[in-house]
């Protein structure tokens, strides 16, 4: 049986990620506006990646025969000044992101759950090579 904060973790991850999805699509959006397809490409990408880890979570729990419960995905909100603001948001996005995986972990880890422990292990890699990436997008623009 998972432990239930274990659980609460997990699910609450798919609308993050879900939400992550929604962000870069908002991102994608600004930047087709602003007539750079590159960047808008780009976005348009990790969208489909963070829908991706959603379904990566959503699946998990339903492997483990866990409840999921769906909740209300978030409005993406931000208004930026200039592009350059997008790509730090997209930074610090990422980096909450990490702190949210490293949340689960240490959950996890504190149940002896270690095979939610080995499934996390793919996004501590992952969330390594989404802060690189943001940091190298800053640079060159
Ligand atoms: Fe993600």
């Amino acid at each position: 049986m998972m432990n239930e904060k274990v659980r609460e973790l997990l699910n609450q991850q798919i609308n993050k990620e879900f939400y992550s999805a929604y962000l870069y699509l908002d991102f994608s959006n600004y930047f087709e506006a602003a007539g750079l397809d590159g960047f808008a490409n780009w976005y348009k990408i990790q969208a489909q990646e963070e829908r991706d880890h959603a379904m990566l979570f959503y699946q998990y729990l339903q492997n483990e025969n866990q409840k999921v419960t769906l909740e209300a995905i978030a409005k993406p909100d931000k208004v930026f000044a200039c592009h350059l603001d997008v790509l730090k948001a997209g930074l610090t996005h990422e980096e909450y992101v990490t702190s949210l995986i490293n949340e689960i972990y240490a959950a996890a880890y504190e149940a002896r759950d270690f095979r939610t422990m080995q499934f996390l292990d793919w996004f501590v890699k992952e969330q390594g090579e989404e802060e690189t990436n943001a940091h190298d997008l800053i640079t060159k623009m």
